[in-house]
């Protein structure tokens, strides 16, 4: 076998080292340990966050891509019929874009945040709704967006089939698939995904949303649908007891690639709101379910990109959405509401220092 000549060699790991798409890795960041095996890490960004030097001075050291949390949802592109507004979501694009992060968008269809008006038309007006809306905002972020989050939360969550949402109700399955198309004409190049949460666990009830999802897939694939990928949101909770485990992961995750399909992990974050109040305890189980989530996935080659629902705990959604009985803020980011890192932090980063040579 011939050497690679040494000069080579050396470009190819600065190449490594920039992530896929030209981003600085910067010192111990997470976006450059991650470079390291070739994966972007990111974080959502709130629209709140841009005006927190701080805040955005830790995002610039750890992070190589962003999500804007709200900005690219229904209700804030698109208030009224045909009326567009992407004012906040273009600030936050342009953040990215100074600091030389891709940008994930999240989300074209979903069934949350949603904007009054839409709700109460009938399935045809409902269906051209869908597409202008779909057109317009995916057209308005072609070249600047990475990959879609084109439909988000299709599934059941009990596991059986898909959702009943507005648009599985008003326009049946086949919303599904005009949404991946309309997104495809509209932004050729970006990745196009499903994303959804209560994918990543061990227990009967996620089995039955893995068969939902890949029966998903199998139909989309047979009909010829632009698919590209898979999210997982993987929003997770720290077990009480047992040790965190993920032992089904990595055989689905493979099922996934064995249709073709890109991985990425969205959403995630570590709730510890099953734990007792004690600080410590709680940040030691969430750095243990950090680790050995991140070990489950990380093998995986199909595995493009890992983004945490915010950096600090000053920025999550969980207080809101699922509050601890105690009334204690929750702990579930890599740095805690005062920016400092916490253990979170240090098995993300222990985890994904390569112990072998980058794939
Ligand atoms: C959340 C945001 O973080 C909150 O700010 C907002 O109030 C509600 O939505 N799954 C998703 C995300 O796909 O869009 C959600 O984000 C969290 C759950």
């Amino acid at each position: 076998m011939r050497r690679r000549p040494l000069l080579l060699a050396g470009l190819g790991l600065a190449l490594a080292a920039c992530g896929a798409l030209g981003r600085p890795a910067k010192g111990n960041g997470l976006q450059a340990l991650a470079a390291q095996r070739g994966l972007t890490w990111g974080s959502a960004l709130s629209l709140a966050a841009l005006d927190q030097p701080e805040l955005l001075t830790l995002i610039q050291h750890n992070v190589g891509a962003i999500t804007p949390e709200n900005a690219l949802k229904w209700d804030a592109t698109e208030p009224e019929p045909g009326r567009f507004s992407f004012s906040d979501a273009d600030r936050q694009l342009a953040y990215a874009k100074r600091n030389q992060m891709t940008v994930r968008g999240h989300a074209l269809v979903w069934h949350r945040q949603l904007p009054g008006w839409l709700e109460s038309l009938e399935p045809t007006p409902l269906r051209q709704a869908l597409e202008r809306h779909v057109q317009h905002v995916a057209s308005h972020t072609r070249g600047r967006v990475i990959s879609w989050d084109v439909v988000n939360e299709p599934l059941d969550e009990q596991g059986h089939g898909l959702r009943r949402s507005l648009w599985l109700e008003k326009l049946g399955p086949d919303y599904i698939a005009d949404a991946l198309r309309w997104a495809r004409q509209a932004d050729p190049k970006a990745r196009l995904l499903i994303n959804d949460y209560g994918l990543e666990g061990d227990d009967p009830q996620t089995a039955r949303k893995r068969v939902s999802l890949l029966t998903l897939i199998d139909q989309l694939q047979r009909d010829g649908v632009p698919l590209d990928g898979i999210g997982l949101q993987a929003h997770l909770v720290a077990p009480r007891e047992d040790e965190p485990r993920f032992a089904t992961l990595p055989a689905f995750l493979q099922q996934l690639r064995q249709r073709g399909l890109a991985v990425e992990i969205t959403e995630l974050d570590v709730s510890d709101r099953e734990l007792p109040s004690a600080t410590a305890l709680r940040d030691g189980r969430v750095a243990a379910t950090y680790g050995a989530f991140l070990r489950a996935v990380l093998p995986e080659p199909a595995l493009k990109q890992i983004t945490t629902w915010g950096l600090s705990d000053r920025d999550t959604w969980l207080n809101g959405a699922f509050p601890r009985s105690d009334g204690l803020p929750q702990r579930p980011l890599p740095y805690d509401a005062n920016l400092q890192a916490k253990p979170a932090r240090s098995s993300i980063a222990a985890t994904l220092q390569p112990t072998e040579a980058p794939r």
